[in-house]
């Protein structure tokens, strides 16, 4: 089975990133706002209609979970999570960070199984199945080997409803951003986890994800050799919304940085 959804998420991942490259900096791309920060256009249900329908084709027997309110619910053992566009943001201000996302989690296993991440505008597509590494493109990648927090450059992401919420991350980042050589927040959890993975970045951590955010991007950085837990450094798990992942030798530092 495993081989199967591998070969099919490989296809369809790269057939939705066509959709987001065509509506890239396009003049027709329509925006909607589903409060006054977080977006939506044309481009997200375009990609969630194609990566939906085709699931339903070929895995009739699965839970599908999409970020724009597509389900189907009866099923037993694998849960596919997607996100249509992750940077969603940055995608209607023409900034070319932006994926699409489809993280496929085992009930039986109680673990994430496999995850896809593309972003087309540079034509990288990350992958990993559990127990077999995580690929860029087809090749291994590995997370940083950076040892110290004041040398690393981190990553994190702010909720959309920050303005309404004390737990907004500002605390988590006045505490981090002093000690670390750099705070980076490029606006897709998705990718901000592979970058933990083929080391370009040594950590992220965010608060209040969903599951379509962080399913894939977690499992991609851990079978690259990093570390995924909560804040406090117990299990991930995609319905919990709280993620850190790093290089593993500045994971215990992070935590503490992030008890605040
Ligand atoms: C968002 C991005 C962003 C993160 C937000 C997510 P969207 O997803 O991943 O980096 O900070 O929490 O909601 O809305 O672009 O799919
Ligand atoms: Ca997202
Ligand atoms: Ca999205």
């Amino acid at each position: 089975m495993l081989a199967h959804i591998d070969a099919f998420a490989r296809g369809i991942i790269r057939d939705a990133g066509a959709v987001l490259l065509r509506g890239f900096r396009a003049p027709d791309l329509v925006v909607e706002y589903k409060s006054r920060t977080d977006l939506v256009t044309n481009i997200d249900r375009e990609s969630e209609r194609l990566i939906f329908d085709a699931l339903r084709r070929e895995f009739p027997g699965h839970v599908i979970i999409a970020e724009e309110g597509s389900r189907a619910e009866e099923g037993d053992d694998y849960v596919w999570y997607v996100d249509p566009l992750d940077g969603t943001n940055n995608f209607a201000h023409g900034i070319a960070c932006f994926c699409v996302s489809i993280g496929v989690y085992s009930r039986r296993e109680g673990r994430m199984a496999a995850g896809f991440v593309y972003d087309p505008f540079h034509d990288e597509l990350f992958h990993a199945l559990h127990g077999s590494g995580s690929f860029l493109n087809g090749a291994p990648i590995r997370i940083s080997t950076t040892d110290a927090v004041d040398i690393s450059i981190v990553a994190t992401g702010f909720p959309y409803n920050k303005k309404e919420t004390a737990n907004n991350n500002s605390r988590e980042f006045c505490s981090v951003m002093p000690e670390v050589q750099g705070v980076r927040r490029f606006g897709s959890a998705a990718l901000d986890l592979c970058s933990v993975a083929c080391g370009r970045i040594d950590g992220y951590w965010e608060r209040q994800l969903k599951p379509w955010d962080c399913a894939a991007g977690a499992i991609i950085a851990e079978e690259a050799g990093g570390r995924v837990t909560r804040y406090d450094g117990s299990n991930f798990d995609p319905e919990y919304p709280e993620v850190l992942a790093t290089n593993g030798r500045i994971h215990e530092r992070m935590m503490t940085l992030l008890r605040v």
